[in-house]
C-alpha cells in the first residue's frame, strides 16, 4: 500500500475504496471511510451474530490494517451518539455511539494515544475492565469506575461509553473510534470506518520490525479486506497486565 497518505474529500457515497481511506464530510465533519469488513468467526469464518457476543467481554479485532488491534466491547446498555470529542491537534468531532440491537456495542482502536501501547500475542498492558477499578482522574483524585479501558503502561484510563475519551493519565487524545454497521436482518456487524485521533503511521514505524516477526509478513500496512477474525482478547493474548491506583 504506497498511497495512504492520498485524500480525497467527498461528500457523497464512494465506490472502490481501496488501501487509502477517503476522508468524507459528514455532519460538518470529517471521519474515514476503510473497507467495509464483516467481523468473522476465527474457526467456522461465518459471520458472528452480534446478539451472542457476551457483555463485559473483550474482543479483539483487526482493522483497518492487518496489523492494527482493535477493541470490540459489549456494554451491556444502549450507549447513544452525540457524545463530542476533540483529537489532541484540535479537531472535533462526534462519536456514532453503540451499534447493534441494543446500541451496545463499541469499538476503538487499541493503540493507546499515549505512547501507542497495545495488545499482543505476549502481553497486553492495555485492556477492557467490566468491573470496578481504581484510577486516578483527570483532576488526579482517585475514582472508582466501571467499564473502563485501562492502560496500565503509564494509566492512561479511557471510557468506551464515551467514545474513548480521556478519563485519566497521560493520553492526549480519545481513544480511535472504530465505526461500526449493523445489519439486523442477519444480527451481523461489519467495521467500515474510523473516527477521531488515528496513530497508525506512528504505529508502523515505531513497531515495524516486531509486527513484521510476530506476523510473519512484510505488508504489515495492508489494508484489511472482505472480513476480519474476532476473538476473545484472552485467547489472543497469554499475558493481561491488570493495574489500578
Ligand atoms: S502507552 Fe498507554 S498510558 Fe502510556
Amino acid at each position: 500500500m504506497k498511497r495512504r497518505g492520498f485524500v480525497k474529500l467527498c461528500a457523497g457515497a464512494v465506490a472502490g475504496i481501496t488501501a487509502s481511506p477517503q476522508i468524507l464530510a459528514r455532519d460538518n465533519q470529517q471521519y474515514r471511510r476503510y473497507e467495509r469488513v464483516s467481523l468473522v468467526d476465527p474457526h467456522s469464518h461465518d459471520m458472528i451474530n452480534v446478539s451472542l457476543l457476551e457483555v463485559g467481554e473483550t474482543y479483539l479485532f483487526h482493522y483497518p490494517y492487518v496489523s492494527t488491534p482493535c477493541f470490540l466491547i459489549n456494554l451491556g446498555r444502549p450507549v447513544q451518539s452525540g457524545v463530542q470529542l476533540k483529537t489532541h491537534d484540535g479537531q472535533r468531532y462526534r462519536w456514532q455511539g453503540g451499534a447493534g440491537p441494543q446500541r451496545s456495542i463499541v469499538a476503538f482502536s487499541a493503540i493507546c494515544a499515549h505512547k501507542m501501547s497495545h495488545p499482543a500475542p505476549t502481553v497486553s498492558f492495555i485492556n477492557y475492565r467490566h468491573d470496578e477499578v481504581r484510577f486516578r482522574n483527570s483532576k488526579d483524585a482517585v475514582e472508582q469506575r466501571s467499564g473502563v479501558i485501562y492502560c496500565c503502561s503509564e494509566r492512561s484510563v479511557y471510557d468506551p461509553a464515551s467514545g474513548g475519551r480521556v478519563l485519566g493519565g497521560p493520553a492526549p487524545q480519545p481513544l480511535a473510534a472504530i465505526e461500526l454497521d449493523y445489519d439486523a436482518a442477519g444480527d451481523h456487524i461489519y467495521a467500515t470506518g474510523t473516527i477521531g485521533g488515528e496513530m497508525f503511521e506512528r504505529y508502523f514505524s515505531s513497531f515495524h520490525d516486531r509486527l513484521v516477526l510476530q506476523l510473519g509478513r512484510t505488508d504489515i500496512d495492508r489494508a484489511m479486506t472482505d472480513s476480519t477474525e474476532l476473538m476473545r482478547l484472552s485467547d489472543y493474548t497469554s499475558n493481561q497486565i491488570n493495574c489500578e491506583a
